[in-house]
């Protein structure tokens, strides 16, 4: 069989957010379809990049006062940290706000406009006078017009469920400045999917898709298929249209050509011929892991832009569920809204790369990350199935044997059957049945521990003149914890490394022809994997709902679901709201460390008429004794919060981007405690 090339991509994450556990599903589940292609010896690039185009990342920009180019700098950075450290290796990991791309879009563009595929008409559309911008639809709040319930977006009632148009919505006003909005024509221009209707009828049919998938397809395109618009007017951070001033490529146009930009940037770096991978015909193959909701992006308007412009289109589309969390939607004040930092914060990556390969399958079934089983399944089969092994049999083999494994195979056939297994394992992982996989193997590892139990070389020990025993029966356990960790390499590759030097082996390839380590000499043995805590996770939630005070990004919760579209609302507050604030400067009489949290201090400060207890999330700019007899803005009048760690009595009130900027007042400045700020 000739080499095979294989060019695999997950989606872009967006840049106006951080990477939470609900991404970490599709970035997990890809890396190790890609580490699986790489073992079994194939040429396989996973290449990525952070999607920074649109309205909400020019407006958070905006916000935080820095350019958009600062901040989706910012925000790769961070996102690039949190998925090196889930041991996602991306072979390149670039921007959509890159040369290549708006090379490509450009390209692209002008493709399908020579082909007579893209159409022009002047659209109406809600303006924000104010702001002098254009409003997308979930820029517009009022009250649902079915159930009036109020603060609902220009598209859809949370509440109710309703689906509407933006005029639709009574009261409405923009989310950006609170101003009525007006409406305004302007130009827009559309890719006219319909000419790709028979290519597209005849590709969702020819096994590039999920058959849930393609029954979804079929249905969208017995609908017809309506024009998109791919433009958007300035203001807009994103590339601006060829021919077209002030007019900009809609995020979604150039976020898949993303995938193309990011290869190009890699083929530099490496020497690779783009062409192998892209040009019509191409006998490389392209496969995009993508979470169910963007179907739509990606087997109609993709596959119809690369075939309009003579690109070849992909393999297959991989589409898979959503996260819960203990059965239900993340939620941030649940605390089951975690972010990637946050888990790593606590707890070993690997645990979350075993559990969700132990849940994945190759459907698009929402998978449900429970914290006692995730406990219980890690502890029982990685910890107590697994590294258990090794750990059973090393000691001995160091005591007795001076770390040298025995010269035979003290049972051939069952180290024959452990490798027999590897062409089941590997149609498993190559179908993306990870569950099954992992099944798999870890009946491979009941057979190991049974086989140990069986001889008792603990027992074995005891007894005199069983040297040779001992040695073979400890070194065969060896051996079979050897090819466990080569076929978990692709889920849990750190623990596969240290397990290498652990053996004192090369890298494991894909064990199909593997051999008995005889007469080899390994390292003494170090813990490769210890249980998980509960505390830890414990301590993971409630940091979550921490991240939550600190930012209180989105007022609505139901907005966390929808992060790509929702920004947070610079909604104005009446003056009879304001005049309810009791506002105060108080004086901090102690401040102490918290134990369990790395963010609050707990705060005891005096208001002038009494002393209140306050948790204040600002550890990382203050040591406790810094503070004491400093003064600072406190809301006097807030309800009582009841906190992981006490009763917080009020909020103190700070300036600055935070970390090690974050600033109260200081002591000298005339004030005193209990002084009413209005
Ligand atoms: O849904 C999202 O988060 C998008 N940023 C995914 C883009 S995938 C590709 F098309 F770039
Ligand atoms: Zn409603």
């Amino acid at each position: 069989m000739s080499e095979r090339k294989l060019l695999v991509t997950s989606a872009l994450p967006y840049a106006n957010g951080p990477i939470h556990l609900g991404h970490l599903v599709e970035y997990i589940q890809t890396d190790i379809w890609v580490r699986f292609q790489k073992q079994r010896g194939n040429r396989c690039y996973f290449v990525c990049a952070d999607d920074t185009h649109g309205t909400p990342i020019m407006l958070k920009a905006d916000r935080e006062g820095i350019s958009p180019e600062q901040l989706i700098a910012q925000v790769g950075k961070e996102h690039l940290a949190d998925f090196t450290e889930f041991g996602v290796a991306f072979d390149n990991y670039h921007s959509t706000h890159s040369e290549e791309n708006k090379l490509y879009s450009e390209l692209i563009y002008t493709r399908l406009r020579e082909g007579g595929h893209i159409s022009s008409h002047t659209i109406t559309q809600a303006y924000d006078p104010v702001k002098a911008m254009f409003l997308p639809d979930r820029f517009i709040i009022g009250d649902c017009p079915k159930c009036n319930a109020p603060k609902q977006y220009g598209d859809g009632c949370e509440v109710c469920g309703a689906t509407y148009s933006p005029t639709e919505l009574k009261n409405a006003v923009s989310a950006i400045s609170g101003e009525k909005p007006i409406e305004k024509d302007s130009v827009h221009y559309f890719f006219n999917l319909a000419d790709f209707a028979d290519m597209l009828s005849e590709w969702t049919k020819a096994g590039h898709l999920q058959a849930e998938v393609r029954n979804k397809l079929a249905e969208w395109l017995d609908g017809g298929l309506r024009q998109w618009d791919i433009s958007r007017d300035a203001p807009y951070f994103g590339f601006e249209i060829p021919d077209a001033p002030g007019k900009f490529f809609y995020v979604w146009l150039d976020a898949p050509i993303g995938y193309m930009a990011s290869f190009k940037n890699l083929c530099a770096k490496q020497g690779l011929d783009f062409d192998e991978f892209w040009a019509k015909g191409s006998n490389a193959e392209l496969y995009h892991f993508i979470g169910k909701d963007i179907i739509y992006f990606h087997a109609l308007f993709w596959p119809a832009m690369l075939d309009g412009a003579g690109f070849r289109t992909p393999s297959a589309i991989f589409a898979h569920g959503f996260l819960t969390v203990n059965g239900e939607k993340m939620s941030k004040s649940r605390g089951t809204f975690i972010t990637a930092r946050t888990y790593l914060d606590h707890l070993n990556p690997e645990y979350l790369r075993y559990y969700f390969a132990a849940k994945l399958s190759a459907g698009v079934d929402d998978i449900d990350l429970n914290f006692d089983d995730f406990s219980q399944r890690v502890n029982s089969d990685l910890v107590g199935k697994v590294v258990n092994i090794a750990s059973r049999c090393s000691g001995f083999i160091s005591k007795r044997f001076a770390n040298v494994l025995s010269a035979d195979c003290a049972e051939p056939a069952l180290f024959q059957d452990f490798i027999d297994a590897n062409g089941q394992i590997a149609e498993f992982y190559e179908s993306r049945e990870f569950g099954k996989a992992m099944r798999e193997i870890m009946a491979l590892a009941d057979k190991a521990n049974q086989y140990i139990d069986e001889k008792k070389p603990w027992l074995i020990a005891k007894q005199d003149g069983k040297e040779a025993e001992l040695h073979a029966v400890c070194s065969m356990g060896i051996n079979l914890f050897r090819l466990l960790a080569a076929f978990l390499k692709p889920v849990i590759p750190k623990l596969a490394e240290d397990t290498e030097l652990f053996l004192n082996i090369p890298p494991q390839a894909w064990p199909s022809g593997a051999q008995a380590l005889l007469s080899h000499t390994i390292n003494d043995f170090k813990p490769l994997m210890t249980r998980v805590e509960a505390d830890k996770i414990t301590a993971i939630v409630e940091a979550s709902k921490e991240n939550l005070e600190k930012t209180a990004e989105h007022p609505n919760p139901a907005a966390v679901a929808k992060p790509k579209e929702f920004e947070p609302i610079a909604e104005t507050i009446a003056f009879n709201d304001f005049a309810k604030l009791d506002l105060r400067i108080a004086k901090i009489i102690k401040a102490a460390a918290v134990e369990g949290s790395d963010k609050l201090l707990q705060l005891t400060v005096d208001i002038g008429d009494e002393t209140r207890t306050i948790f204040a999330g600002i550890k990382s700019a203050y040591a406790p004794e810094d503070l004491e007899g400093k003064l600072t803005l406190v809301l006097a009048n807030l309800e009582p919060r009841k906190m992981r760690f006490g009763l917080s009595e009020g909020i103190m009130l700070a300036a600055g981007p935070g970390d090690k900027e974050i600033w109260i007042l200081s002591p000298d400045q005339g004030a005193v405690a209990g002084m009413r700020v209005k």
